[in-house]
């Protein structure tokens, strides 16, 4: 439970350093690049070796400005604030259909509502994490991401058709080494949401069920919550059973 609130504290400090980088050093870059351009301009009136250095400069300051920008996308999900779980979900997930050439279905609706902050910022993290183990670890050739909302809860699925997850990797056996799926759990939980993971050889899935609605308390950690997700049965995954925990 420490970690997930932890968790949490890092995402508001790194939320907030994403957005200094970006507005204090990155608006000063581009001030920067701007005086160059005038410089370079007139490269023709200087020495060959100061010619070279400014368009050297020129070339840093470009790059600089992409690591500032990586950086700030990394600490803190572009678009999510401004446009919204939705679009910021299908944006990341064409980024990541390039990159990684898995063919991923998306069904989220495009009127999906708008939630505060740290569940839509779990959504997203939790679709990050699944479509990276999707990508190093299922060798599905596809997957499917599907938001629903029901209610005074959200749902997401992610699921592929690989080869499944071997059972002494799963989050709570002991030999589970991953910080991916744990951390997740716990983020969840502290939400007062759940996390179910159905896997056998045809594939994998993994369920969120978040309360919109933030609650009062903590929900405490209940046996159905914390144990070994072990599941392969499709009656744990149309559980819902995350709303009825949902406090305040
Ligand atoms: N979609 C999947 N298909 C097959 N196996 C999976 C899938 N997702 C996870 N696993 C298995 O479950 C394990 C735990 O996943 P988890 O995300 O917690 O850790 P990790 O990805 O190994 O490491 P980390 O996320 O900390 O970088 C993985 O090591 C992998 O063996
Ligand atoms: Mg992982």
């Amino acid at each position: 439970m420490l970690t997930a609130r932890m968790t949490m504290l890092q995402d508001e400090e790194n939320g907030r350093i994403a957005r200094e980088l970006h507005d204090s050093a990155g608006q000063l870059l581009a001030a920067i690049a701007m005086n160059s351009v005038l410089v370079e301009a007139e490269t023709h009136k200087v020495s060959a070796p100061a010619a070279k250095g400014v368009s050297e400069n020129a070339a840093m300051m470009k790059e600089v400005s992409k690591q500032i920008r990586t950086i700030s996308y990394l600490l803190h999900p572009p678009l999510l604030d401004e446009v919204g779980l939705g679009s910021a979900l299908r944006c990341y997930i064409e980024g990541f259909l390039e990159r990684s050439k898995i063919d991923v279905k998306i069904d989220i609706p495009m009127d999906l509502a708008r939630f505060s902050e740290e569940v839509e910022l779990s959504i997203f993290r939790l679709v990050q994490e699944c479509l990276t183990n999707i990508h190093r670890h299922s060798g599905s050739p596809t997957a499917r991401i599907r938001i629903t909302q029901k209610g005074a809860c959200v749902r997401a699925d992610i699921e592929d058709a690989g080869k499944g997850m071997p059972l002494e990797r799963e989050p709570g056996s002991p030999a589970h080494t991953g910080v991916g799926l744990r951390g997740m759990r716990e983020r969840l939980r502290l939400l007062g949401g759940t996390l179910h993971i159905c896997s056998d050889s045809d594939g994998t899935r993994v369920t969120a069920i978040l309360p919109t609605v933030r609650a009062t308390a903590v929900v405490p950690a209940t046996q159905e919550v914390d144990r070994p997700v072990a599941l392969t049965s499709e009656a744990s995954i149309t559980d819902e059973s995350g709303c009825a925990r949902q406090r305040g």
